[in-house]
C-alpha cells in the first residue's frame, strides 16, 4: 500500500531544514530558483518567463517540496510519484511503486551539505510513501549532483552515452542512480 505526498504530515524537520509543501506565498522565491539560467544549467527545465512558471504552478505544487533554513528558502526537492516498470500483465502491482527525486540548492546555501541533507530526507519521504524504488538522474558532468547521490548511498546503475540533449546543442552522457526500500536504513 503506498501513500501520496498529501497523506504525509508536513512540515518535516532535518538537522537544519524545514521541509514542506508549496504554498502561493512561496511563488516569488521559488521563481528565483526556477527562472535562473545558470543555476539550471544541468536541470531538466528552466522557465523562460514568469507566465510559463505560473502556468505550471499546479504541477509544481503536486511534486515540489521547499526546504527552509533559518526561515529562508535554501532548496527545493522534486518528488515525482510514478509507476515502476513492469510486464504488462502485472502492471497493476507496479503502479505507484517508484519515486523520482530532483533538487536544486539556492546559490547562497551551496557548499554546506544542504543537498546531502535534503536528498536524505527525500529518500525517507519516498520510502514513507511505501514505494519499492527511488531513482534520480543527472548529466555526468554535474559532479556536485552525483556526489550527493553517492553520499546518501544511492547506487549508480547506469552510465548512458551521449543520450542527453542539452540546451547547449550537444549530446551529453548521463548517470542514473537508485535505491531500493530494503536498502534504506538511514534515519533522517
Ligand atoms: C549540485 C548541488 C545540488 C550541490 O548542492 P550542495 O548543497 O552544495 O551539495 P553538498 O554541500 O551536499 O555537497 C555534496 C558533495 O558534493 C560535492 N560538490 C558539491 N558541488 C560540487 C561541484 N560543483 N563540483 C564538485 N563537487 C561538488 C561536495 O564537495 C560534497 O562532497 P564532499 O563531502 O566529498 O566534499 C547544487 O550545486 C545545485 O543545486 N546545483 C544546481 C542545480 C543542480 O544541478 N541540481 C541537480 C540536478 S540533477
Amino acid at each position: 500500500m503506498h501513500r501520496s505526498l498529501d497523506d504525509l504530515i508536513w512540515p518535516r524537520r532535518t538537522e537544519r531544514l524545514t521541509v514542506g509543501r508549496l504554498t502561493p506565498e512561496d511563488a516569488d522565491v521559488l521563481w528565483e530558483l526556477k527562472g535562473d539560467l545558470e543555476l539550471n544549467r544541468w536541470t531538466t527545465r528552466v522557465y523562460a518567463s514568469r507566465e510559463e512558471f505560473r502556468a505550471d504552478w499546479d504541477a509544481l505544487v503536486a511534486t515540489h517540496l521547499l526546504a527552509h533554513w533559518d526561515g529562508r528558502l535554501a532548496a527545493y526537492l522534486m518528488v515525482k510519484h510514478q509507476d515502476a516498470w513492469s510486464q504488462a500483465d502485472v502492471a497493476e502491482h507496479a503502479r505507484g511503486q517508484q519515486v523520482e527525486l530532483g533538487w536544486v540548492v539556492a546559490p547562497w546555501a551551496q557548499g554546506c551539505g544542504i543537498a546531502t541533507e535534503l536528498v536524505r530526507a527525500g529518500l525517507s519521504i519516498a520510502f514513507d510513501m511505501g514505494v519499492h524504488r527511488v531513482e534520480a538522474g543527472c548529466f555526468a558532468e554535474n559532479t556536485g549532483s552525483w556526489k550527493v547521490m553517492e553520499k546518501v548511498g544511492m547506487r549508480r546503475e547506469s552510465h548512458t552515452v551521449r543520450d542527453c540533449l542539452h540546451r547547449d546543442g550537444q549530446w551529453h552522457d548521463g548517470y542514473g542512480y537508485a535505491m531500493l526500500a530494503e536498502e534504506h536504513r538511514q534515519p533522517v
